[in-house]
């Protein structure tokens, strides 16, 4: 057990930095110190109170660092590691890992809601009492303690400072595209939101090709910034009406629409603003009062549409953080511009401030 310090959330919108308990690594953990750890509208929802969360809970979920030291049995890292790691584990055993579902692990993805082990214990206490480990991770902390199936080993010259956007936003954008989706060269594709998530969904769709990539955001900054990554249209929604928007664009609706801010009604939208055969792919996750309606089921069968639900964007974290670094590495990926603002952990307040306030694309905190 040591001491560390985190930003632990003690209740919906009390965030704040102390000293919590961190267990040593057991069997099949690893015990790494990170270095930096983005901040995620997904915290957010858990800080506002939009998703519910146990707690207290230490936030935090897209995050690098390097292994400090390694539990029994574990055989794939070693201490002086550099790592990347991913909220949602993969065990590669179970019935979802074997049939190309590995964000679904029955074994991990469970931490979603529990955050806590697949046991049911967390390796984070203080004065005896347990503290809950957000999405997996518990990111916003000087160590976290996780399977060593949920860290991933990179480069020794890989800057953990720009990876670690990999580790929620770039997994999830790109994964949104090239594997929920698998958008195909010359599609159109309609970006609802672009934030972080967004703008990552963006960057996927130029890998994949897409002949169309437009962007729907009522931030004026955020709308350049979707011009500068690829996007080759960026409109605000409360200038245009988005279905005739993609209606002009391309005569017969989008091929695909990915809903990246996090609003229910937007799905709509998008199930608006799509052709016929066209898919939505949910990628926001509105809060938990928010739901949708078709509102006539017949024309939602006859038009063929496809609605998709997203986590994480279907990545498989040991096949897909090489290969989204090897593409920053060749220039087609750009993690650094994705990140804004950079702040210290005690200022965690500040840069979940930042999000809420839609400022820059995303902000990390630089930990150690
Ligand atoms: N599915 C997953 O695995 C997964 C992973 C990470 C994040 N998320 C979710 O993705 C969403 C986006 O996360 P983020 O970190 O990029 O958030 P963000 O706050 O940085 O970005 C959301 C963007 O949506 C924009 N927006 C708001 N209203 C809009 C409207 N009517 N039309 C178009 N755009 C609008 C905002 O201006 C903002 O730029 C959140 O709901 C988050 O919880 C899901
Ligand atoms: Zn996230
Ligand atoms: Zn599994």
């Amino acid at each position: 057990m040591s001491a560390i310090r985190a930003a632990v959330l003690e209740a919906v919108g009390d965030l704040g930095v102390g000293e919590v308990d961190l267990e040593e690594p057991r069997a099949g953990e690893v015990l790494v110190r990170v270095t930096d750890c983005g901040v995620c509208h997904s915290d957010l929802s858990v800080v506002d109170g939009a998703l519910p969360a146990p707690v207290p809970v230490v936030l935090g979920h897209e995050a690098a660092g390097v292994v400090e030291a390694t539990g029994p049995g574990v055989e794939r890292l070693q201490a002086g590691d550099k790592v990347v790691l991913t909220p949602l584990p993969s065990c590669g055993r179970c019935y979802f890992c074997t049939r190309g579902n590995p964000t679904l692990c029955a074994e991990y993805s469970s931490a979603l809601f529990t955050s806590t082990r697949p046991d049911g214990t967390t390796p984070l206490s203080r004065g005896g009492a347990p503290v809950h480990r957000g999405l997996g991770i518990g990111g916003w902390a000087e160590r976290v303690v996780v399977p060593q199936e949920g860290a991933v080993k990179v480069d020794d010259d890989v800057d953990l400072a720009e990876a670690c956007v990999i580790g929620c936003a770039v997994q999830t954008g790109v994964g949104a595209v090239l594997e929920t989706a698998r958008v195909e060269e010359g599609a159109t594709v309609l970006v609802l939101g672009a934030g972080g998530i967004g703008i990552a969904v963006v960057q996927g769709a130029r890998l994949a090709g897409a002949s169309v990539i437009a962007v729907v955001d009522p931030v004026a900054e955020r709308r350049e910034a979707a011009l500068r990554f690829g996007a080759t249209h960026a409109v605000d929604p409360g200038e245009v009406d988005v279905t005739t928007f993609a209606m002009d664009l391309t005569s017969v609706g989008m091929d695909y629409c990915f809903e990246a801010a996090g609003v229910a009604a937007l799905i709509e939208q998008g199930i608006d603003a799509v052709r016929p055969g066209g898919t939505v792919v949910c990628v926001g996750a509105a809060p938990i009062d928010q739901g949708i309606t078709i509102p006539i089921a017949a024309a939602f069968t006859t038009t063929e549409k496809r609605l998709v639900g997203c986590l994480l964007g279907s990545v498989n974290a040991h096949r897909d953080i090489p290969r989204l670094l090897a593409l920053a590495r060749a220039g087609r990926l750009d993690l650094r511009g994705m990140i804004t603002d950079r702040y210290p952990l005690d200022e965690v307040g500040a840069a979940v401030d930042n999000l809420r306030q839609r400022r820059g694309i995303r902000t990390t905190l630089r930990i150690g």
